[in-house]
């Protein structure tokens, strides 16, 4: 059994392309950015036509997971109690010298990997890290970059069955999915990690990884 609904919080070049793509697989799409839902309708007929637009604050309802497809700097605009009990996949990024939310850079500043202060904050939801560290382009299913072998995309997660469910969805987009060991090691998949926008198989993902971890 595949997964047949999934929510995407931000409708911008990423969160589209998700959109696409997994309706491309058959699954239903939600979509939210900051405009309300009624808003979105010419922006989702040129760029996710068969996703359904709702208010950012019921981007959880009646889904089996959202994407986090946010700029990190707008995260203090999101509502963390719109995202309790949820499996979130966190698909975000900072771009360069992009500005932080205090707590997110006082939690990097600890230590800890993105995903992990991403976590920590919506610290009522199961954070996965996954589908970052692929372009919006790549992602796209008419655009899909077609290699050889597979392309292999990673899933960071200290909980075994929430990596699971997030395997399921990346197969269904038509991807490779492999496992990491836990939440902490999704800084390989961060914008300075060594598999961020990288077009690799699974067994090279992993090898990749293992030789030098980064963390
Ligand atoms: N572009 C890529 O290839 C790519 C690939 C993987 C991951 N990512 C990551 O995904 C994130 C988004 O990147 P992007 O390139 O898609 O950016 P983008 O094109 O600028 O789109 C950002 C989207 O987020 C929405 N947004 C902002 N604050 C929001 C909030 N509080 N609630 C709901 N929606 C909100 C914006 O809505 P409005 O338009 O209504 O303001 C916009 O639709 C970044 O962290 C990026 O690093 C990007």
């Amino acid at each position: 059994m595949g997964i047949k609904k999934i929510g995407i919080l931000g409708a911008g070049r990423a969160g589209t392309a998700l959109a696409r793509s997994a309706a491309s697989a058959g699954i239903q799409v939600k979509i939210a950015g900051t405009r309300p839902a009624r808003q979105m309708k010419y922006h989702l007929m040129q760029y996710a036509p068969h996703a359904l637009a709702v208010n950012a604050g019921d981007i959880a309802e009646d889904v089996e997971l959202v994407a986090l497809m946010v700029p990190q700097e707008d995260l203090d605009d999101v509502d963390t109690g719109s995202l309790a009990d949820v499996l979130l996949i966190d698909a975000t990024n900072r771009w360069e010298d992009e500005p932080l939310p205090p707590w997110f850079q006082d939690s990097l500043d600890r230590g800890l990997s993105s995903s992990e202060a991403i976590a920590e904050h919506f610290s009522q939801t199961r954070v996965v890290k996954a589908l970052n560290h692929i372009s919006h382009w790549d992602l796209d299913a008419d655009r899909a970059t077609k290699t050889e072998a597979q392309r292999a995309l990673a899933i960071a997660s200290d909980n075994p069955r929430d990596a699971a469910v997030v395997a399921t969805l990346i197969r269904q987009l038509g991807f490779a999915p492999v496992q990491l060991a836990d939440l902490a090691q999704g800084r390989s998949l961060e914008p300075l990690g060594e598999i961020f926008n990288e077009v690799l198989g699974a067994e090279d993902l992993v090898q990749r990884i293992t030789k030098d971890p980064a963390c």
